[in-house]
């Protein structure tokens, strides 16, 4: 097994979630900035933080080899014109795909190099990820797990094949979340509250609910702690699960699935 410990890290994107990777990076210590290059066409404010402690930003080509790990973390669509640069330059260095739907194998044969993916939620900029990992490659999996392991909780995915629905479930998980505390503001007020008062107790309940989840008990304890027998939130959860909220939230993740396999063709 080839271990790739030292060299670089090159993140290529500094969108969304390439900027999220930076901050939680830099914030958690778990990539030395000086051992850091980001390549990105547009100036950002994560990656002028990161030029600040050290971090180079689109460095000449030569500075590419011997990278530990390239990070691809472009749109689906752009990945090819990334290869296109630098596959050449990059000396068969891992590639750590975030890309939704882009299969190992198309990565693989692009970049010569071993392939990992991982599925990272936008809460590694805050050391609170959630992020599903694939690899067929042991270093490349020792790699991806040694760069998200410190910015989120990482879950091994098994099958290449389940990694469109880690997408659907986990990487768009938060925004359902955060959907759903619109639902409840929106609630609130209908029920008489003011909007502001609404939408502050909404988040802070999610906050409140979120932080029960990170001990051991389980999902159906907790809802059970809060419901008590012939209570408000029993007669709450009885109206949420008649009014459908399994079938949404199962609509929800089957759309993103089947968008992610759309972007894989
Ligand atoms: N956002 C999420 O929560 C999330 C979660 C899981 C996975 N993902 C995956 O992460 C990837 C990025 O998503 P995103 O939401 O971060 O998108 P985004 O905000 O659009 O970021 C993509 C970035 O790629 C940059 N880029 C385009 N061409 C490039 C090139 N040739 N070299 C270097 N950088 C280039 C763009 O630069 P400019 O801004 O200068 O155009 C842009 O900043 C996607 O593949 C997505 O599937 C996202």
């Amino acid at each position: 097994m080839t271990i790739f410990s030292n060299g670089p890290v090159i993140l290529v994107g500094c969108g969304r979630l390439g900027s999220a990777m930076v901050e939680g990076w830099l914030a958690t210590g778990a990539v030395d900035p000086r051992d850091l290059i980001i390549l990105t066409p547009s100036g950002k404010p994560a990656a002028e933080t990161a030029r600040a402690a050290g971090a180079r930003i689109n460095p000449p080509v030569e500075a590419l080899s011997g990278a530990r790990a390239v990070v691809l973390a472009v749109k689906p669509a752009k990945w090819r014109d990334v290869a296109a640069d630098i596959a050449s330059k990059i000396g068969g260095a891992p590639v750590i795909s975030v890309m939704a739907g882009v299969r190992g194998a198309d990565l693989a044969a692009a970049f010569a190099g071993p392939v990992a993916r991982v599925m990272p939620t936008t809460g590694v900029a805050v050391g609170k990820g959630a992020a599903g990992l694939w690899s067929a490659d042991a270093s490349a999996a020792a790699v991806a797990r040694s760069l998200f392991a410190p910015v989120a909780a990482v879950v091994d995915i098994p099958d290449e094949a389940m990694m469109d629905a880690v997408t659907a479930m986990a990487g768009s998980g938060p925004a359902y979340v955060f959907a759903f505390t619109r639902a409840l503001a929106q609630a609130g007020e209908a029920q008489g509250l003011p909007p502001a008062v609404a939408a502050d107790l909404a988040r802070a309940t999610v906050r409140s609910a979120a932080a029960g989840l990170d001990g051991t008990e389980t999902v159906e304890s907790l809802i059970a702690r809060v419901a008590s027998p012939g209570g408000t939130t029993e007669a709450g959860l009885k109206a949420l699960t008649a009014e459908g909220l399994d079938a949404a939230v199962e609509a929800a993740v089957a759309a993103a699935r089947a968008r992610a396999q759309e972007l894989s063709r």
